[in-house]
């Protein structure tokens, strides 16, 4: 049997569905290159935020209850912060489970249904993989998987639930699952605390869909998240550390690997200019007394800022060059409030860099912003994967919805931006009035 599995580079995360999962009841959101999420304050921009990081607990092989709360490895250091809130406050109000299901495509087939490219055979595309995986988890004492499946192109890889099987649960400790094999499904138990893919993923088998199962865990363990602290990014570190930390870690060697490349460092000096014309005109690097490395600006009269100086607006921008363009940035990258601390003049640069970015490489992106000038400088094409998070007048509940679904906002940017629909709160009263309406 020939089996196309999804193999990392080429698929792409092309939507997540969430059920009762924080303030979320029923919520979907497609994504594309860019992903821009919009939304006032406390409307759930971070709790879909914390849902990918669920996801991609999973793929760190952690078991649900170190998901949500925290992993700390041997010698007590923390490894992983959990989901906030921890498994208390994950679930939706009256829920007693939550559901996440994430589906992948390949680049090629999802980018060719948009343009709907005549050369390209309706068949050979139809023969890329699109996967689905799910997970549900009942959340009281102790967190258990309530339903597990992942699908390719509609075949079962593995499925706790498959419609055509009666199911039978042995006890809390244990959940069964039906995996696929010729001519018969083949039943076993896995341990009901930590996510059945995380659990095949390890065994490393040779079933014909054990290739699936490493892409789709790989998928999910190359989001990275990025949340960059000022103070974090000016503590220097050791050379060779090249994966940029959630909050900023590790931005000195990161950027040091960036500029062993000529062209690279070139091309990260230009943003930099771009950012701050009359300061940086190169990168250095020096070192501390222990070996550690740290950044420094080179400025017009040769003048060295090390980061302990340098503004945290520079530096934060520069985290966003590190993300992008530093060691293996491929997959999904999700950013909170990526414009903070940057003058609005300056934001465009973002967009610029996000555009480019994602144009030369098989990446994704998704930020959270509250910036008008973010929105505005997004072009036609990114503006498609905007979307708007919002809430009732007196509901938790979370709804999610693309900028360009909103009705009249097509019309209303040919002569008014994005961005100046932002400003005036337009997004808000739309959906409002809308949701008035349908009542
Ligand atoms: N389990 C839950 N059930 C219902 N609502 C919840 C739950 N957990 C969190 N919330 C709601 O989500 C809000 C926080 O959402 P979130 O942090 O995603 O906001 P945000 O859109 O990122 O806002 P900001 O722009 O201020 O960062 C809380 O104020 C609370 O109202
Ligand atoms: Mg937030």
């Amino acid at each position: 049997m020939s089996v196309i599995s999804i193999i990392g580079d080429d698929a792409v995360l092309t939507g997540l569905k969430l059920r009762n999962f924080k303030n979320f009841r029923e919520a979907h959101i497609q994504l594309g290159s860019i992903n821009v999420l919009i939304g006032a304050n406390a409307s759930g921009k971070s709790n879909l935020r914390d849902a990918f990081r669920f996801l991609h607990g999973i793929a760190r092989g952690y078991s649900l209850a170190e998901i949500m709360g925290e992993k700390y490895a041997d010698g007590g250091v923390l490894q992983w912060r959990g989901i906030r809130g921890g498994p208390r406050e994950i679930l939706y109000p009256g829920a007693d489970s939550f559901m996440l299901r994430v589906t992948f495509q390949h680049e090629k087939k999802r980018k060719t249904k948009q343009e709907i490219s005549p050369g390209v055979g309706r068949q050979n595309l139809d023969r890329l993989p699109d996967a689905v995986y799910t997970i549900e988890v009942s959340v009281s004492e102790l967190p258990v998987i309530r339903r597990e499946s992942l699908y390719l192109n509609h075949s079962m890889v593995f499925d706790t639930h498959p419609p055509e099987e009666t199911v039978t649960r042995t006890d809390t400790d244990t959940v069964g699952c039906f995996l696929s094999a010729a001519p018969k499904h083949e039943h076993r138990n896995f341990s009901s605390g930590t996510p059945i893919l995380a659990q095949l993923r390890s065994e490393n088998g040779d079933s014909p869909f054990s290739e699936t199962i490493q892409s789709v865990a790989e998928k999910l363990s190359s989001i990275r998240f990025f949340d960059p602290h000022p103070e974090v990014m000016r503590q220097p570190s050791f050379p060779g550390q090249t994966i940029l930390g959630d909050r900023g870690e590790n931005l000195s060697p990161v950027l040091q690997a960036v500029c062993a490349d000529k062209d690279k460092r070139k091309a990260l000096v230009e943003w930099l200019r771009e950012l701050t014309p009359s300061d940086a005109r190169d990168l250095d690097f020096m070192s501390d007394p222990t070996g550690k490395i740290i950044l420094a600006l080179v400025e017009g009269n040769n003048r060295k800022i090390s980061a302990y100086s340098a503004s945290d607006g520079t530096l934060r921008f520069l985290a966003v060059i590190a993300a992008l363009m530093g060691p293996k940035p491929g997959g999904l990258l999700i950013f909170e409030e990526m414009e903070n601390g940057l003058h609005p003049s300056r934001v465009h640069l973002l967009t610029q860099l996000l555009e480019q970015k994602t144009r030369e490489m098989n990446l994704q992106v998704l930020a959270t912003t509250h910036s008008p000038q973010l929105l505005r400088y997004l072009s036609g094409a990114s503006l498609e994967h905007a979307s708007l998070i919002y809430r009732g007048e007196d509901s938790p509940e979370g709804r999610i919805t693309r900028l360009i679904d909103i009705p009249d906002f097509k019309t209303l940017i040919e002569d008014q931006d994005a961005g100046r629909l932002h400003e005036s709160g337009w997004y808000e009263d739309a959906v409002f009035f809308l949701s008035e309406a349908g009542r």
